[in-house]
């Protein structure tokens, strides 16, 4: 798969961290033995096991799509952490404080074909981050996912020794910072990642102007980070987008409307050029998260036409469904723009959360979150006229991607052996 092509295999990767993850890797080795036993081929030696185990783990670990899988309802193990005790938790994402009373969505665990995630560790994610700075860099979608990472981490540190600095809504930047880890998990909003006249979180511009070659503004906040995890796409759905040459203040700027493609195109070209010239290549580890589905349309699930994804309670459960949403050519934009940086020497791995999301039609907040401007009496009246399914409740789907970050950071998914027998 491309997706997981250029990457470290799980074995030559567990090796390398031999120390700090040895119980691991042991677990893991033994398991890789009776796997390979199995296929009746000699256990590799510890020397050996990078290189001759390497064709054989690379076609195994192109067997193993971590984002190929099912749900499987799972109520011992998850909710990874309990919403309502997450203090860092925004209105936003808090469907449970906001009175939805079916929790089901936040029992699943998402189950990769071909092997297991590994479980989510909190303590393990603050050493790898400890002195370190890892930066979300998007949307709500990804802020989302940021307070996601914050609230998994946080049951593990003292609450004094936290720190919340801005608070969601008011600022582009929100930093989290575990204090004797010295570790910092920062949120950083550009919803078009370029510049554009909707990067002020507090009054973004419903007529989006881009500009589609400037980014350094915000690429500033987060050129010295460690980890980098993008995204951005829902911003770009709605029409064709208006773009800017030249400056917003600058009245000779040149302006054009382009097509929703063709100017996401642009806009990813900008961020991958800047990527190539700034990145450090053997500091930063990129990550950038695929589109994250939206559920407005219930015929498309066999729902009834007219509905959404309110009062929806069961994850779909055809499988490879997929709904208008998410768009298919956006996808191929950004696996070409990925594809063209890696042959010119940066690695972006994407995260992608697509095809397991769009099973998850009833984990939206739909009207169980805060309304920010108050709702009309005929909105009222009708709760579907104003049911959020673009977002993700928390505890929720937005933790499995954060588990899919963890384990490719980690690099430590192991073969599933049920599978094999
Ligand atoms: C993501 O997964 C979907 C379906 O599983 C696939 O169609 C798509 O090509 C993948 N995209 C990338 C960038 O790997
Ligand atoms: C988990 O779900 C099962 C089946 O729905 C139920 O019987 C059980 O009580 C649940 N356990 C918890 C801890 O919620
Ligand atoms: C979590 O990680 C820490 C630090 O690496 C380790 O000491 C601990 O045993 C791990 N916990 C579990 C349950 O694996
Ligand atoms: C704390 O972390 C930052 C990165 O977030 C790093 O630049 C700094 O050197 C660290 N401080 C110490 C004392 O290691
Ligand atoms: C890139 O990062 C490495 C590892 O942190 C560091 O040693 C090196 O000096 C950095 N290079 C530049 C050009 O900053």
């Amino acid at each position: 798969m491309a997706n997981l092509q250029g990457r470290a295999t799980p074995w030559g990767s567990l090796r390398g961290r031999f120390d700090l993850l040895m119980a691991l890797v042991i677990a893991a080795i033994t398991l890789t033995i009776i796997y390979l036993a199995r296929d009746a081929e000699p256990p590799p030696s510890e020397e050996e096991g990078g290189v001759s185990g390497m064709g054989k783990a690379g076609r195994r670990e192109g067997e193993c799509n971590l984002f190929s899988g099912r749900w499987v309802y799972d109520n011992m193990s998850y909710p990874l952490y309990k919403g309502l005790e997450c203090k860092f938790l925004s209105d936003d994402f808090a469907c449970e404080k906001y009175g939805r009373e079916d929790l089901g969505y936040q029992n699943w665990r998402w189950q990769p074909h071909d092997c297991d995630l590994p479980r989510f560790n909190a303590t393990a994610m603050l050493e790898r981050l400890r002195n370190k700075r890892i930066v979300f860099v998007g949307d709500s979608l990804n802020r989302g996912q940021w307070v996601s990472m914050v609230c998994l981490v946080e049951s593990a540190i003292p609450s004094n020794s936290v720190n919340l600095l801005s608070s969601p809504g008011k600022s582009s930047v929100m930093v989290f910072k575990a204090k004797e880890y010295n570790a910092s998990i920062e949120f950083y909003w550009a919803p078009l990642l370029v510049e554009s006249n909707c990067d002020d979180p507090r009054k973004p511009d419903p007529d989006r102007t881009v500009r589609i070659q400037a980014i350094k503004k915000h690429a500033r906040h987060w050129s010295d980070a460690d980890i980098l995890v993008f995204d951005t796409y829902l911003w770009w759905r709605w029409s064709n987008v208006k773009v800017l040459w030249g400056s917003f203040e600058s009245p000779s700027g040149i302006y054009k409307e382009v097509k929703k493609l063709r100017a996401y195109e642009m806009a990813l070209n900008t961020w991958s050029q800047w990527m190539e010239i700034h990145v450090n290549r053997s500091k930063t580890e990129l990550f950038f998260v695929s589109m994250s589905p939206t559920h407005y349309r219930a015929e498309e699930w066999g729902g009834v036409a007219g509905k959404n994804c309110y009062q929806e309670t069961q994850p779909i459960t055809k499988e490879d469904y997929w709904g208008s949403g998410s768009d298919q050519a956006m996808m191929r934009v950004v696996e070409t723009v990925i594809d063209d940086l890696r042959a010119r020497g940066v690695t972006v791995k994407i995260l992608n959360i697509t095809q397991l999301s769009e099973y998850r039609k009833e984990a939206h907040p739909t009207i169980y979150r805060k309304q920010w401007v108050p709702l009309k009496e005929e909105q009222l009246a009708n709760p579907m006229s104003y049911a959020d399914c673009y977002h993700w409740c928390l505890p929720g789907v937005p933790d499995v991607w954060n588990e899919l970050l963890y384990a490719h950071i980690f690099k430590n998914w192991v073969p599933k052996l049920e599978e094999n027998v």
